[in-house]
């Protein structure tokens, strides 16, 4: 297979790469892209190592089995659809192309089944949702859900590799704030996005329309409260969940959990730093409110399972190789 990743250098395009090895995706050729201030940066792959070149309009009509873009929403807006209408297929980390009605926006163990004869660009969720939606759908099949609560606690590399130099800067003792609105080393910032009309953030709204999307039920309520917290890796999840059809014994819900694909259960306390660099969402505290409301504690790594990893897995079930 020739893959391409756009967006190669950051933190994101990194995992992708790592992820493609763990998995042993069967690549033959790999092209890396990033700006042009990356052009020139050599990474490893597989031990072979490739020279990262600058993206270009001429480069995405060339021919790939697959383009992984995560260089952000401007880049895929102007470049994605280039690569799509010369015949690639583009699976999306940004947000750019998320609510479009005529894109899947794919978490595969969910709604993998949109894949099937589809070509173009898919859009990969955002990071918090996937989590949640990973650890809810099976809940969802057998109870309906009517409402989530959910306040996340999310690390700096959601928002990139300058965010993750900005935490380690501030630890260092350097007074810098570029990245983030107010310092993040010692503190919570509950504020990712912008503030829209309403008072929700930008970030709160993907969580909201995304989930909605992905379980495929628009009836369903998220009122999220996204904060950003002083952690490297793993984003974690405070959720209260309301089911249409009463549940009665919180075992019922801790079942539908343990069927959830690519969801592990817990007893345990289960902490960002103990799953980074995993594959999987891990559920822990699972505790019923009453008949039909119960809470958990959600956390996975936001770089694999919120990005790199379903994309991979995508890419993965297009291929048939999954
Ligand atoms: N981090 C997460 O947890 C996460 C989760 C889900 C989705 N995403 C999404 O994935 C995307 C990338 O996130 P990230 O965390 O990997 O960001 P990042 O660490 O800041 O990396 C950004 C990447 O985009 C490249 N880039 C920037 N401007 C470019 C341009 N004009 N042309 C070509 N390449 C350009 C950068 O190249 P240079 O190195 O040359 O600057 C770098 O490779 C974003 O859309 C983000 O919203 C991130």
């Amino acid at each position: 297979m020739k893959i391409g990743i756009v967006g190669a250098t950051g933190e994101v395009g990194r995992a992708m790469i790592k992820v493609l090895e763990d998995f042993k995706v069967p690549v033959k050729e790999l092209k890396l892209f990033a700006s042009k201030k990356s052009s020139g940066k050599i990474l490893t792959f597989n031990d072979e190592k490739i020279i990262v070149e600058e993206l270009t309009e001429d480069a995405m009509k060339l021919k790939y089995d697959f383009l992984l873009f995560s260089a952000g929403s401007d880049v895929s807006k102007k470049f994605a659809p280039i690569a799509a209408k010369y015949g690639n297929i583009v699976i999306d980390n940004s947000s750019a192309f998320r609510m479009n009605k005529d894109i899947p926006l794919v978490v595969p163990e969910i709604n993998g089944y949109l894949l099937n004869n589809y070509k173009g660009i898919i859009a990969n969720p955002n990071c918090s949702t996937i989590q949640m939606v990973l650890s809810l759908y099976k809940v969802h099949e057998k109870f309906g859900i009517d409402e989530i609560f959910v306040s996340t606690y999310q690390a700096v590399s959601g928002a990139g590799y300058k965010a993750i130099a900005e935490l380690q800067k501030q630890l260092n003792g350097e007074n810098i704030t570029s990245v983030f609105p107010k310092q993040i080393a010692y503190n919570v910032i509950p504020l990712i996005g912008d503030i829209t009309v309403d008072g929700f953030s930008t970030e709160e709204y993907k969580m909201i329309n995304e989930t909605r999307k992905i379980l495929n039920d628009y009836t369903i309520k998220v009122f999220p409260t996204t904060v950003r917290v002083p952690v490297f890796y793993g984003h974690s999840e405070a959720v209260v969940v309301k089911t249409k059809i009463p549940f009665k014994e919180i075992s019922s819900i801790e079942n539908e959990i343990k069927n959830s694909k690519d969801v592990i259960f817990s007893d345990e306390v289960i902490t960002p730093i103990e799953i980074a660099g995993t594959d999987y969402v891990y559920v822990s505290r699972l505790r019923k409110i009453d008949e039909s409301r119960f809470a958990f504690w959600n956390v996975a790594d936001n770089i694999r399972v919120g990005a790199a990893t379903n994309a991979i897995r995508i890419l993965m079930v297009m291929a048939g190789l999954s």
